[in-house]
């Protein structure tokens, strides 16, 4: 969700602009079609899931030997996080997993995403290992697996043990050690048990804002760190790929992306190119090297800094062969050419186009996610989609224990839509992964905006599933 204010803090945020209306022509193309949508229109193998992370949900931030995280560490701080809050107790997954995991069952959903902490498996970041901390995954995956759900298990959803981002985190060459040695720890662990992996969430988002806008944990920002930052992920990421392939030779093996549908504001070519430009970051910059293709350093000269940091033989351990590509789409970016230095652009947001969009400002687009697995499609080397992640946050309002979160629900439709369309003409995506089953807690804007299906009262961490909950219950029936 992070890519939008990415563009935003480095200054691309615009004024209003008169747009031209067929901009927005395509965003309510889904409509007729979405409502009839069925099941079955996906075929039988098509995989339904619901998406979550270990930071946003679990709270019990100090139990049982796990340590602090960065996130533990960064929220703590005052104003990083809207009204000051923080993940201590989040969901309360980690008491409350059953009753989360019944609910997935309930509504029909097959598939859990759900990531694992690395500071409550490896406190000290590396060496020791906690029992405990590995024990409470194994419950969950058991829980999992007696319940007839499959467990999709993220390793790095972006909280690290603090004790390795006072050492630079990402911006350490190291941690290429210290990830390799986590993901060893966990895929030895739970691999007879877990088949589905992916290796790292969305590394626009936490390399961007952590080490550029300091708007996530670290809190840094520099250019600099930021280059490196890139570099270190992108080896993790391949290296990732490669211990789960030797620890877990049947495994399913993929990696997650954040993407937008980039847009120019008009067809003139230099905002063509500032969007040309705004894609290499958004949708490009970790992608291509891992295929093989390097950075996108011929749209965006900038990223020759990364060439500077290139080791003998990283070119090839960069790259890694993974089963599925995983996509997270939220919205689209409209752009435009300005005179920032580095990108040349900047984004026009939703609030000055007049256009419907989601709490985070970020635009609702559906065709956008269509226009998406098309584009991922036509890469040489990715063999399968899966959308990993989508949804929105509206304004939830509890009502007699019941939430009419139309608007969500409509999303769903439009979105769902939009997938099939790229899936009869040929695109292979191969499930859709709703983010998330609960409410939890939404990185820098804490638990203002909601994404569940199911409703958390943050009070007394009732559960109450919402509207969209029931549709997908009965949609998946
Ligand atoms: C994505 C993140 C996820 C959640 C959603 C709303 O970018 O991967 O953790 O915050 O946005």
């Amino acid at each position: 969700m992070k890519r939008r204010d990415w563009i935003v803090k480095t200054g691309m945020a615009g004024s209003a602009l008169f747009l031209n209306k067929y901009l927005y022509s395509t965003s309510l193309s889904a409509n007729q079609e979405a409502d009839n949508l069925l099941r079955n229109d996906f075929g039988q193998d098509f995989r339904w899931g619901v998406a979550a992370a270990a930071y946003q949900t679990e709270g019990a931030w100090n139990e049982d030997g796990k340590s602090e995280s960065n996130w533990d560490h960064f929220s703590r701080h005052p104003r990083k996080i809207e009204r000051n809050e923080n993940a201590d107790i989040a969901a309360d997954f980690y008491h409350r997993y059953e009753q989360d995991i019944d609910l997935i069952k309930a509504m029909n959903f097959k598939i859990f995403r759900f990531s694992l902490s690395w500071p409550r498996i490896i406190p000290g970041g590396t060496g020791d290992v906690n029992r405990a901390g590995l024990d409470f995954y194994h419950r969950v995956i058991d829980k999992c697996l007696s319940s007839g759900i499959e467990p999709w298990v993220t390793i790095y959803h972006w909280d690290m043990p603090q004790v390795l981002e006072a050492q630079g985190g990402w911006t350490n060459r190291k941690i290429i050690e210290w990830f390799s040695e986590y993901a060893d720890v966990v895929t030895r662990e739970y691999g007879s048990k877990v088949k589905n992996w992916m290796v790292l969430n969305e590394q626009l988002a936490f390399v961007g804002n952590g080490y550029m806008l300091g708007q996530f944990a670290p809190g840094k920002k520099s250019l600099n760190g930021f280059m490196k930052a890139v570099h270190h992920s992108v080896l993790s990421n391949a290296e990732g790929g490669r211990i789960i392939r030797k620890n877990v030779p049947d495994a399913n093996i993929g990696t997650t992306f954040a993407t937008t549908f980039v847009e120019p504001v008009d067809q003139t070519s230099k905002n063509i190119e500032a969007a040309a430009r705004v894609d290499a970051i958004m949708n490009r910059l970790f992608i291509e090297p891992c295929l093989g293709l390097g950075y996108p350093v011929e749209t965006l000269p900038i990223l020759k800094k990364l060439k500077a940091l290139y080791e003998p033989g990283d070119e090839e351990k960069m790259v890694f062969d993974f089963d599925f590509i995983g996509v997270q789409y939220y919205f689209r970016t409209i752009v435009k050419k300005s005179m920032m230095p580095g990108m040349r652009a900047k984004e026009i947001k939703a609030s000055d186009r007049g256009v419907p969009a989601n709490e985070m400002e970020g635009e609702i687009y559906a065709d956008g996610l269509y226009q998406i697995l098309n584009k991922y499609s036509k890469y040489k080397g990715i063999r399968n989609l899966i959308v990993t992640e989508n949804g929105t946050c509206v304004p939830d309002k509890l009502e007699n224990e019941r939430v009419h979160d139309i608007e969500r629900i409509e999303y769903f439709k439009n979105h769902l839509a939009a997938v099939l369309k790229a899936k009869k003409e040929g695109v292979n995506v191969t499930g859709y992964f709703v983010w998330s089953p609960t409410d939890n807690f939404e990185w820098d804007k804490g638990y203002r905006t909601r994404f569940g299906l199911v409703y958390v009262d943050f009070q007394t961490l009732q559960r109450y599933v919402k509207d969209s909950g029931l549709w997908f219950r009965d949609f998946l029936k």
